[in-house]
């Protein structure tokens, strides 16, 4: 479709979604137009997969490269087969489990969903998000409809409506600005065309919470590490991202030495006269004073730290940090897709300390 270069950015109260402008959005991605949207864990950028052209589009304006496929966005379970050519027995067991929420399913895709929105693989991801907003409005598309985070590529995913401005004001035709996103990390994403299950991307259900499904030691999981030399699982892993524009060093231990790890390095760096900012726990403030400090929270609420951390990032941008150090998480529950997403985030800047 025809683009101008408008964007029209709607407010929209997610206890009381406003019907006609979601009728709007509707009709845009029905149109092959891109419209930006809330979901429960991260912003989507949506196009309907029966437009490849917009699907390509997708691409273009996040500047995501072309073998990183796209995740597909259905109103309900029942809509799976339109997208999925089979549907294994554990896929239903999830769905009635975890859906809507922050859960993606691998699935053998249909050969009718265009190359696009997969990259080329024989594989769909798929998920029904749990939010009133992203429903509302697959209910009134009528189609699937594929959506990446709504970021440029690499930058840290939106979890807020201005984040989503921020990156593509101008690029798309509709964003809607439901506010804060909840959950804060991208859902989990789960290969379910193996015999065992395999966590591709760690995400909002837990490993914990899938082992509940699955019995202790029934759930595989990538190893984030692996995946940068061998052949990435989830194309999306291998490249540096959800970046600031300053380096961050991710400083991976037992709480105390890791704090004095990081004290230490700002006492040294004062020399460097860089501008340090520090990512790090409720907790462990009085480390930091008279140090640009970003809290993760309470460490023993990882909800916390996932629901701002991207935020955090995109902060610390803001406040003209030239090096960031963050204080790792630990690698259970919620924590571990704080962990990755730091990680990631480290591009290889990871310090461990014992
Ligand atoms: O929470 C979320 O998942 C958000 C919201 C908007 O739903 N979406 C999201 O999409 O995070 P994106 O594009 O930023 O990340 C999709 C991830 C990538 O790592 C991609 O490689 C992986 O899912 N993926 C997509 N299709 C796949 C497939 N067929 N096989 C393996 N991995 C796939
Ligand atoms: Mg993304």
């Amino acid at each position: 479709m025809e683009y101008l270069g408008k964007t029209k950015i709607i407010k929209i109260d997610p206890e009381k979604p406003d019907e006609a402008y979601l009728q709007e959005a509707a009709a845009i991605l029905r149109r092959g137009g891109l419209v930006a949207f809330p979901t429960e864990t991260v912003y989507g950028l949506g196009a309907a997969v029966t437009h490849p052209q917009a699907i390509q589009r997708v691409y273009a304006v996040k500047g995501r490269p072309a073998d990183n496929p796209l995740i597909v966005h259905l109103d309900s379970f029942r809509r799976l087969p339109a997208v999925a050519a089979g549907i294994p027995p554990a896929a239903r067991r999830l769905a009635e489990k975890f859906w809507p929420g922050p859960l993606t399913m691998v699935l053998p895709k249909k050969t009718t969903v265009p190359e696009e929105v997969s990259a080329g693989l024989p594989t769909v991801a798929v998920r029904v998000p749990a939010h009133s907003v992203a429903l509302r409005l697959l209910q009134l598309a009528g189609v699937p409809v594929a959506a990446p985070s709504a970021n440029l590529s690499g930058r840290p995913s939106p979890t807020r409506g201005s984040h989503v401005a921020e990156d593509l004001d101008g690029l798309v035709e509709m964003i809607l600005d439901a506010g804060p996103t909840g959950v804060g990390v991208e859902s989990t994403v789960l290969d379910l065309t193996e015999e065992t299950p395999r966590i591709l991307r760690p995400g909002g259900v837990t490993r914990e919470m899938l082992e509940e499904v699955f019995g202790f030691g029934g759930v595989e999981e990538a190893d984030p590490v692996a995946m940068e030399s061998g052949r990435p699982v989830a194309p999306g892993m291998k490249y540096r991202h959800y970046a600031p524009k300053a380096p961050l060093y991710l400083v991976v231990g037992e709480p105390a030495r890791v704090n004095r790890y990081i004290a230490d390095r700002l006492a040294e760096d004062g020399k460097t006269r860089r501008k340090p900012a520090v990512l790090a726990y409720e907790e462990d403030r009085d480390y930091y004073r008279g140090v640009l400090f970003f809290s993760l929270g309470e460490r023993e609420k990882p909800e916390e730290a996932a629901e701002r951390l991207f935020s955090l990032l995109r902060a610390c941008d803001e406040a003209g940090a030239e090096l960031i150090y963050a204080v790792a998480p630990s690698r259970t529950g919620l924590g571990r897709a704080v962990f990755n997403r730091l990680w990631k985030a480290a591009g290889g800047n990871v310090v461990e300390v014992g």
